[in-house]
C-alpha cells in the first residue's frame, strides 16, 4: 500500500509550481506527498510556502523544513493536494476519515487546483458506498443535528476518539458524526445541502465540484482521471 501512495503522491508533485502558496490536505497519502515536497523546496530551491490543513499538515510542513502561511497572508492558493475516502465518477468527494473536512474544505476552496491522491480501493460509482459521511457538528447542538439526521432517514454515530475517553474533538473544537445511509447517496450536491442547513452542522465531508483532478496510485505506477 505504501507504494501506491507513493506513486499517487510523486504524480501530484509533478504539478508543483515553481513559486508560489499551496494547500497540504492531510491523512496518510498525504504524508507522501508532504515529504516529496520537502525534496522540492530543498533541491530546487522553489519558492514555495504552504496553509497547512490539520494539526496533521502542519506537524508534516515542519517535519519536511516546508515554509508555512496562512490565508490571511495567501488567501488565494495555486494549488491544494489532498487524500480522500471516496471518490465518485464526477470526482466528488467523501473526505473527513481523519477529523480534519472542515480546514480541508477550506483550503480546498481558496485554490485555483484542487488535486487528489488516491488509490484504486477509494474509487466507488456512488458516494455512501463503503465510507460513511462524516460531519462536522458544534457540541452544543449536538442533540438536535442528531435527531434532524435521524429524520431525514440517516443514521448518525458519534465518532469516539481512540486512546482517550469519549468523542474525537476536532483541530476546531468540535465533534464529528459519522452518517450512515440506508443506501449510496445518488444527488450527493442536494445531500451536502440539506445537512449544511441544519444549525449546529458546521461542514460536512461532501466535496462537491470542488476536485480538478484525482491522482490515483497503483502497484505499478498512477494515472489521472480528470473532470
Ligand atoms: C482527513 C481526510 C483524508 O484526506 C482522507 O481521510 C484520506 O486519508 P488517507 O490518505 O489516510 O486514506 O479527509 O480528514
Amino acid at each position: 500500500m505504501s507504494t501506491v501512495k507513493l506513486n499517487a503522491a510523486k504524480s501530484a508533485a509533478k504539478l508543483v509550481p515553481t513559486t508560489g502558496a499551496l494547500g497540504l490536505g492531510s491523512g496518510s497519502t498525504v504524508t507522501f506527498f508532504a515529504k516529496e515536497l520537502g525534496k522540492i523546496v530543498s533541491t530546487r530551491n522553489a519558492d514555495i510556502r504552504v496553509v497547512p490543513s490539520s494539526y496533521q499538515a502542519y506537524q508534516l510542513a515542519i517535519e519536511h523544513r516546508i515554509p508555512l502561511t496562512n490565508l490571511d497572508i495567501d488567501p488565494i492558493l495555486e494549488l491544494t493536494v489532498d487524500g480522500a475516502d471516496e471518490v465518485d465518477k464526477d470526482l466528488n468527494l467523501t473526505k473527513g476519515g481523519g477529523g480534519a473536512l472542515l480546514q480541508e474544505k477550506v483550503v480546498a476552496s481558496a485554490s485555483k487546483k484542487v488535486v487528489i491522491i488516491v488509490d484504486e480501493s477509494k474509487l466507488v460509482d456512488r458516494l455512501a458506498t463503503r465510507f460513511e459521511i462524516p460531519v462536522e457538528v458544534l457540541p452544543f447542538s449536538l442533540g438536535v443535528v442528531k435527531r434532524k439526521i435521524a429524520e431525514m432517514g440517516i443514521l448518525p454515530k458519534i465518532r469516539e476518539a481512540q486512546k482517550k475517553m469519549g468523542p474525537v474533538v476536532t483541530d476546531n473544537g468540535n465533534f464529528i458524526l459519522d452518517l450512515k445511509f440506508p443506501e449510496p447517496i445518488t444527488n450527493p450536491a442536494k445531500v451536502a445541502i440539506d445537512l449544511k442547513m441544519i444549525p449546529g452542522v458546521v461542514e460536512t465531508g461532501l466535496f462537491i465540484g470542488m476536485t480538478d483532478e484525482v491522482h490515483v496510485g497503483t502497484e505499478k505506477g498512477s494515472y489521472i482521471l480528470k473532470k
